[in-house]
């Protein structure tokens, strides 16, 4: 049986939402569990990078040769110093023009999968498949999310506890349908968390029994608060889990990854 790799695109277009913690924090919880991880880091802001402790200046290489075909993603990844068995593609400022050079590029929507399902073949081949590929997004649709779209099986959604939060997630939504209907049938909103989660508010409880009657057993049950300790970490180049493992913020994560984790075996019809 070939090697089973989940591909998830954190993704909300909705900007400042937790994509990046999110994307972050689980893949470290997971790596943490003895899985082989990879975190594809595609948003230009190189915010993944930066609070998994990569080279992402100007001169090393990333996802932004991965996409115009001067680099293989095999050739780009650099392992995350922190955590054995996280692997990083960095995001470089070069990434923030991709968009307006790949205008006109043919199969432009199909990079990244290509580059993703090279580098699977490549590493099952060796014997050292994958567990997990998360894709973090920018928070945008351009044509960078729509690559992370077609590439993933699943989508994986952050939703900040505040009042906008479900504004614009038609949006997104319609995207998701957008792309099943065309370019990737496969692709399916599996996974919801809840972040920056304030209990002292009544609207936070509130949008979370909104999120909950919506969109049922896709919400993980663990919430992730709001944490000092979870804004610090990325500034010493580290995820929570690395930074202060025994914070509330790292054993939500925690939970929640294993949450995320068991989901496998609920929903896992897919074939790739
Ligand atoms: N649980 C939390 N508690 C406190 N601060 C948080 C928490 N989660 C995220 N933050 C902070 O909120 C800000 C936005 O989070 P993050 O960068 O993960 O969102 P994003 O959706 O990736 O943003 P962007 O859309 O810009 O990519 C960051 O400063 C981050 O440190
Ligand atoms: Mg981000």
């Amino acid at each position: 049986m070939a090697a089973m790799t989940r591909i998830l695109a954190v993704a909300n277009q909705k900007g400042g939402v937790g994509k990046t913690t999110t994307s972050v924090n689980i893949a470290v919880a997971l790596a943490q569990q003895g899985l082989r991880v990879l975190v594809v880091d595609l948003d230009p802001q190189g915010n993944a990078s930066t609070a998994l402790g990569v080279e992402h200046n100007e001169d090393a290489q990333g996802v932004y040769e991965v996409l115009v075909g001067a680099a293989d993603l095999g050739e780009v990844l650099q392992p995350c110093p922190e955590v054995a068995g996280l692997l990083v593609a960095p995001a470089t400022i070069n990434l923030a023009g991709a968009e307006i050079e790949l205008v006109g590029h043919e199969n432009r929507e199909f990079l990244l999968d290509r580059a993703i399902q090279g580098y699977l073949s490549d590493v099952n081949q060796a014997g050292e498949p994958l567990d997990y590929v998360f894709i973090d997004c920018p928070p945008s649709l351009s044509i960078l999310t729509l690559n992370a779209l077609v590439a993933a099986r699943e989508v994986f959604l952050p939703i900040q506890c505040e009042y906008y939060a479900l504004e614009g997630l038609s949006q997104l939504l319609r995207t998701v349908e957008m792309v099943r209907a065309g370019l990737n049938p496969n692709l399916e909103v599996t996974a919801i968390v809840l972040t920056m989660y304030d209990g002292r508010t009544r609207l936070a409880s509130q949008v979370l029994e909104e999120v909950r009657a919506h969109f049922g057993p896709k919400v993980l049950p663990t919430v992730i608060p709001r944490s000092v300790r979870v804004c610090e970490a990325p500034s010493y180049g580290q995820s929570v889990l690395t930074y202060d493992p025994s914070s509330p913020g790292a054993l939500c994560y925690r939970e929640a990854a294993h949450q995320l984790h068991t989901l496998t075996a609920l929903s896992n019809s897919g074939t790739r």
